[in-house]
Formats: structure tokens, C-alpha cells, sequence
């Protein structure tokens, strides 16, 4: 006799499913190993290379044997680079014993809703939304509350949307700005509002600032400079993007010491302490020059404007101007339906088969009219790609 999924799985792992990025992933991934030329608009990570004194810093650790087990949460000066960054670049202030080191800064997220979240417990998460968010809530048994924005206000997030959506059942309010898929970034007055709403309301706001510092907006922001409300603030940070460091793992959470104690507790059940002289790449990534962040920046911000400018040259697409980190989120509803394609999907399907093109379909953010491509590779690239694009949805 055969057992199923259902009889030997936990309903915990059910509840879950994998990225839904994997099936144009892997399709990709099979067409380059038979030779494919692809532009690939996929992946969510930077083109460039670590900077070198980051890699030094780490390099050094290791020669200098830091390859043992740390304190879970992360060495003593990795957390106190930590808050000292914060508080230098937006104001806020947190204590060493406020802050944890995680694996990446989707342990430091999946950490916070396993430590705040019950089965039943509601949390909102705006649309479009960044893959996980969903999952891991479901995990931890909670009910994901998904909020409509309207692409025609540039996705904007508003206090007065959060506020109608909240019940009795509300624990947490998910904040992702700059927003993976959309770039779009919540205003400071937004950001303001909703932060002392949640506060007032004793709901916490998961502050996920994985492109806090991509952003094109004049001045950098973020939640946790309203130090009066970070009671029931939790930011979560990563180096990925930042710093160019997304296969290092190097995250961290920013939250009340009881939330960070919980989820050092978690942490210490789960992978114990992160990397030793990764965390001495951390020090040197957060302690030692920004330059290399405005230079990667300054980049971005030309591909967008080229991404942008390409995009509008394909009849029917349209594109919401992304604020901040590195994609762009054009709707291709024109395309859809009785005359083209059947879904987003679909077409980023055909666009990988037929034009060679690696995008993302809407379908994984919540959304059935878009798909994301991330910028963050090179000018010739994107060239190439959106060349590619035009060439394709002619044909459509
Ligand atoms: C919105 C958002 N949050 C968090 C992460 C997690 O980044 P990492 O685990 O590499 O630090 C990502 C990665 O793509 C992201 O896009």
C-alpha cells in the first residue's frame, strides 16, 4: 500500500507551497543548459560583485580562524554595527540587545512571524506583494488579510486602506517599501500615519527595509525613526541588495527586546548561530564607507530610467515609474485575454521560449496583469532584452 502526501506530511508543510517563480526558473535553467542565449529579468539580486573590502574583511576572519560557533544572536559588534548604522542613516535607537543577526533577511522575517503570530491571528499585506510573505504567515497558521492598492495611484499604500482593514483579529501590518515587484516606495507621511495607527491600535508593523537604501526618492526613510511607536515596530534588514550580498546570508531584525528574545530563542532551535566571519563582513559592509552603496544606487536608478524608456516603446504596455529598489512592473493586460495569451504566466512562458526572455508573471505577487522584471544587470542587457520584448508582443 502506498501512503500519500496527506498521511505522511505535517499540515503545517501543506499549508505552504513552493515559490511560484520555480516553474519559469526551472524552465529557464533547461533551456540554458541546451545552449540558450537568455536576458534574464529574473532574478531578484544585484549584477554586481561584493565590494572588496567586504570580501577582505571576511577573507581575514577566516585566516584569523573566527570559524567557531557565535552567540546566537549574532556577536556583540555586529549588532552594535547594526544599530549604529540605523540610527545613523534614519534616526532610530536601538540597543545591541534590540537587534539579531540571521542567516539572511528572511530568517530574521520567517523568525518575527513564527515568534508575534497564532493560528487565527490576521495580518495585512498589501497587493502586489513579494512572494513569501504569504507562506510563511501561512506556516505559522495565520490568515494572510490581502489589500487591494490601485495601480493607477502607483500602488500607493495609504493609513486610511490599513485602517479599514483591520478587525479584533489584526497582530501585524506587512510593510515592504520600496516594494518588490512594484518599487514602489510608501510616503513619509503614509509611513508616519500607518506607523502611529498600528502603535496606537497595539498591532505591530514588520518593516521589511531589504531596499530601504535603493531608493530614488530624495531623502532614505524608514518606520524606525519613529522611535515614540517601536513598541510595536519590528524593522528586518538585509545586506543582500545593499550590499551586493545576497549568496553571504546576512540579515538582521530591529524589534522590541522581548521580540528579538523570542526570536533568538527560535534561532537557537533552528540554525544556531549565523556564520562567524560572515558577521565580520557585516561589521566591515556596515561600518566602513557607504560610497560603494550610492555608486550601485546611482547605477540602478539609470537602468530604470533606460528600462522605462524602452518599455514605453512596446504599443499597449504600460508601467507604473517604480521609487526605489530594482524592478519594474508593467502591465500587459492589453496582451491578455480573447486575442493574445491566456495569463501572465502564459506569456512570461512564451516570452522565455520564444524571445529568450526570463521575467517573473504577476501571478506570484497577487497580481494577474503584470509581469516584474529586475533591472539590476547590465546596460546591454536590458537593451538587448527590451529589443527582444518589442520584437515579440509585435508578433502577438
Ligand atoms: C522584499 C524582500 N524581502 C526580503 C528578501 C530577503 O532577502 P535575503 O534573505 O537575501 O536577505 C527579499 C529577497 O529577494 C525581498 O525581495
Amino acid at each position: 500500500m502506498t501512503t500519500t502526501a496527506t498521511e505522511v506530511f505535517s499540515d503545517r508543510i501543506g499549508r505552504i507551497e513552493i515559490s511560484a517563480t520555480m516553474a519559469v526558473t526551472a524552465e529557464a535553467a533547461k533551456l540554458r543548459a541546451q545552449g540558450a542565449k537568455l536576458v534574464d529579468f529574473g532574478a531578484g539580486e544585484p549584477h554586481f560583485a561584493t565590494p572588496q573590502h567586504i570580501k577582505d574583511a571576511a577573507i581575514a576572519a577566516i585566516q584569523a580562524n573566527f570559524t567557531r560557533y557565535t552567540v546566537v544572536s549574532g556577536i556583540p559588534e555586529v549588532r552594535q554595527a547594526i544599530v549604529d548604522r540605523h540610527a545613523a542613516d534614519f534616526g532610530s535607537s536601538y540597543a545591541p540587545d534590540e537587534a539579531v543577526f540571521t542567516t539572511g533577511g528572511k530568517l530574521a522575517l520567517f523568525n518575527a512571524i513564527e515568534a508575534l503570530i497564532d493560528h487565527g491571528d490576521e495580518v495585512i499585506l498589501p497587493i502586489p506583494y513579494w512572494v513569501s510573505y504569504k507562506d510563511i504567515i501561512q506556516f505559522a497558521g495565520g490568515k494572510v488579510v490581502y489589500l487591494e492598492t490601485r495601480e493607477a495611484e502607483n500602488f500607493r499604500l495609504t493609513a486610511d486602506a490599513i485602517e479599514a482593514a483591520i478587525t479584533p483579529k489584526t497582530k501585524a501590518i506587512i510593510l515592504n517599501s520600496p516594494s518588490n515587484p512594484s518599487g514602489a516606495v510608501v510616503s513619509p507621511a503614509d509611513l508616519e500615519r500607518i506607523v502611529r495607527l498600528a502603535h496606537e491600535r497595539g498591532i505591530y508593523v514588520l518593516l521589511d527595509e531589504c531596499y530601504v537604501y535603493l531608493q530614488f526618492t530624495g531623502a532614505l526613510v524608514s518606520g524606525g525613526s519613529f522611535t515614540d511607536c517601536k513598541e510595536h515596530l519590528v524593522v528586518l534588514g538585509s545586506l543582500s541588495k545593499t550590499y551586493a550580498m545576497t549568496g553571504w546570508r546576512a540579515g538582521f531584525a530591529l524589534a522590541p527586546k522581548p521580540v528579538i528574545a523570542a526570536m533568538t530563542k527560535l534561532q537557537s532551535q533552528s540554525t544556531s548561530s549565523p556564520t562567524a566571519f560572515i558577521q565580520k563582513a557585516a561589521i566591515a559592509a556596515l561600518r566602513d564607507s557607504q560610497e560603494c552603496v550610492a555608486e550601485m544606487r546611482a547605477d540602478y536608478l539609470k537602468l530604470r530610467d533606460r528600462i522605462l524608456g524602452r518599455l514605453a516603446e512596446i504599443p499597449g504596455v504600460t508601467c507604473t515609474k517604480p521609487e526605489g529598489a530594482f524592478y519594474v512592473y508593467p502591465n500587459i493586460s492589453k496582451y491578455l485575454g480573447k486575442s493574445g495569451v491566456p495569463s501572465a504566466m502564459e506569456l512570461s512562458k512564451r516570452l522565455l521560449h520564444e524571445a529568450h526572455v526570463v521575467t517573473v508573471p504577476g501571478e506570484a505577487f497577487g497580481t494577474n496583469e503584470h509581469i516584474r522584471l529586475s533591472y539590476a544587470t547590465s546596460h546591454a542587457d536590458v537593451d538587448e532584452g527590451l529589443t527582444r520584448m518589442k520584437a515579440f508582443f509585435a508578433k502577438l
